[in-house]
């Protein structure tokens, strides 16, 4: 398996990893911010550009995307915020990640969490923030793998998001 960047040659497997969500009937996918109606070009070039500051959607932050891949297959996806505004301190936190619905409980949300922890620790950030749903057991599993520290979680009006501070390796 390999952690890579979304390249030209993911044509297909980009279609193959959307698909994937829709066959399960899950119509958002977390950390995964391409517009579907984007050519393989745009999202290559917007995509891999947010991480150096360009194209990136008003009052956005610089973020990173990366994917899990294997036997030629995209199978999860991480997207790493370099900085957190207000709101991303509150609801987003650091680093959010999907697997895609075939492939859950095989490990690759932890390995996507280490990878994302990886692109913090290059960019000198020592504490991520992740945040997720008071009942998705599975995130809260993969962050507490990770040595995460319960913080203050966030009362919203249809739920509660849980806060932990992870130390970046
Ligand atoms: C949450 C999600 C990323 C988990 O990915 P995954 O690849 O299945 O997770 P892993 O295989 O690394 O599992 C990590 C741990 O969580 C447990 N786990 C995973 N999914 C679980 C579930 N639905 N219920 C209970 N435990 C679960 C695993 O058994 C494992 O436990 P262990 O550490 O004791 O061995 C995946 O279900 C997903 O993409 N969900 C939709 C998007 C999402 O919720 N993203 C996170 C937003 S915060």
């Amino acid at each position: 398996m390999s952690i890579v960047a979304v390249a030209m040659h993911h044509e297909r497997a980009i279609k193959e990893f959307e698909a994937d969500f829709e066959r399960a009937g899950e119509s958002r996918i977390p950390a995964w911010f391409a517009d579907p109606s984007w050519s393989q070009e745009d999202r290559v070039a917007r995509v891999n550009g947010w991480s150096e500051g360009r194209f990136l959607p008003a009052g956005w932050k610089p973020c990173t995307t990366r994917f899990y891949e294997r036997a030629g297959e995209l199978l999860g996806v991480v997207n790493v915020r370099h900085v957190l505004d207000e709101r991303m301190r509150r609801l987003g936190g650091h680093v959010g990640y999907s697997v895609r619905p075939s492939a859950r409980r095989q490990g690759i949300g932890t390995a996507l969490l280490a990878a994302g922890l990886e692109v913090l620790g290059d960019l000198g950030v020592d504490q991520a923030l992740l945040t997720c749903d008071q009942d998705n057991t599975g995130s809260i599993r993969i962050i507490e793998g990770h040595g995460g520290v319960p913080t203050a979680p966030v009362v919203r009006e249809d739920g509660i998001t849980l806060r932990f501070w992870v130390p970046v390796p």
